[in-house]
């Protein structure tokens, strides 16, 4: 068994964060969301790992390294246009080369991880496999329709959904899959869609299993969904405090403080992560915050946030709520008369004031 992780895409819905970043770089409790990912390959005992990326950026390639650190070995895989998700699939095949293979989207997070659902597959001897969640929108993903326990069609983004089900971004594979791949033609939208791919298995008789994920799952292409994620992983982490938390200060619930981080005469309510070397100073960190490396923030509170590195918070009126903040971004009280707000904002930003 193989795994293909996808990371190419343009992340247009995470602008402005993703003016600057790959979305799949962008981190949940402080971990670059495409980890999880390689992560879930690893644990499941999987020791070749195909990355597709962007071919006009060493962006992943940079970050991710070679795999050693994961003990696993990676290859990228250059995607020159971005075509759909079975066009990713085909830009596999050599490396694949006959195996069966888990094709995963790098924005896809699922607790739990992918182990149960190779064994499920490999014991259905299926010719591909498919995992399902319930969701409440289910015209923004790939949706089965499903009869007496069989998926008998499968609809891309479908107007009228024939079930509440979403096809997640976990999918398992023969090698037929290259066959359907090669088969279809683009969709409205331009792509080879990777629903279609799996239609023409069910039309051709190729039996298509399914696993139902009853944990969580995100597809984290939207802000809200960048702070479901971080909720559900804060949730799950397991506290340590190697950082300094002085006496006048209260730290409680699920926290990670990492090392040479710095808590004076505030309160940390978990789950929460504090990144290396942040400094937290007459502050409220309140549940389901991450905090990235270096960053400071001084007499103000943040809860249910994810903050990048390098970023100053000081004297905000106010408490920061459900927001996402960028590498390097200062939100600083403006000094002086009359009491202004006063903006600094790149292209594609949201700002909400009270
Ligand atoms: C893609 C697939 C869709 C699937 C979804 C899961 O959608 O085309 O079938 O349900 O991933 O994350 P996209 O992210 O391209 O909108």
């Amino acid at each position: 068994m193989k795994a293909l992780i996808a990371s190419g895409g343009r992340g247009t819905r995470l602008r402005p964060i993703t003016h600057t970043q790959n979305k799949h770089l962008i981190p949940i409790a402080n971990k670059p969301i495409l980890h999880y990912a390689i992560e879930a390959a690893a644990n499941a005992g999987i020791k070749e790992i195909a990355i597709v990326h962007n071919a006009d950026s060493a962006e992943v390639p940079t970050a991710i390294g070679d795999g050693s650190r994961w003990n696993v070995k990676i290859t990228y895989i250059p995607q020159e246009t971005p075509g759909g998700l079975a066009q990713v699939v085909m830009l596999a095949e050599k490396f694949v080369n006959g195996d069966e293979f888990i094709f995963y989207l790098g924005d896809n997070m699922v607790v739990g991880g992918v182990k149960r659902f190779i064994d499920e597959f490999k014991a259905s001897k299926c010719n591909c496999w498919l995992t399902l969640s319930k969701v409440k929108d289910p015209e923004r993903f790939g949706v089965p329709e499903i009869v007496k326990n069989r998926i008998v069609s499968v609809e891309e983004k479908p107007k009228h959904p024939k079930s509440q089900f979403a096809v997640a971004g976990i999918y398992i594979y023969d090698r037929h899959i290259f066959e359907a791949c090669k088969a279809i033609k683009p969709s409205d939208r331009g792509e080879l869609e990777i629903s279609d791919a799996h239609q023409y298995l069910i039309d051709k008789g190729f039996s298509v299993g399914f696993s139902e994920i009853t944990g969580w799952w995100k597809d984290t292409g939207k802000p809200l969904d960048l702070l479901e994620a971080n909720r559900l992983i804060l949730d799950n982490i397991t506290p340590h405090v190697s950082g300094e938390v002085d006496a006048k200060s209260t730290v409680a619930g699920k926290v990670i403080i990492e090392e040479g981080a710095k808590i004076i005469d505030s309160v940390v309510r978990g789950p929460v992560i504090i990144g290396r070397n942040c400094v937290i100073e007459e502050s409220y960190i309140g549940p389901f915050t991450a905090i990235g490396n270096n960053t400071v923030v001084k007499k103000s509170e943040i809860e249910y946030s994810i903050v990048l590195r390098d970023c100053k918070i000081n004297s905000v009126g106010i408490r920061i709520e459900g927001s996402i903040l960028g590498n390097d971004v200062e939100v600083v009280e403006a000094a002086g008369r009359p009491r202004v707000h006063r903006f600094m904002i790149g292209d594609q930003s949201r700002v909400e004031v009270a």
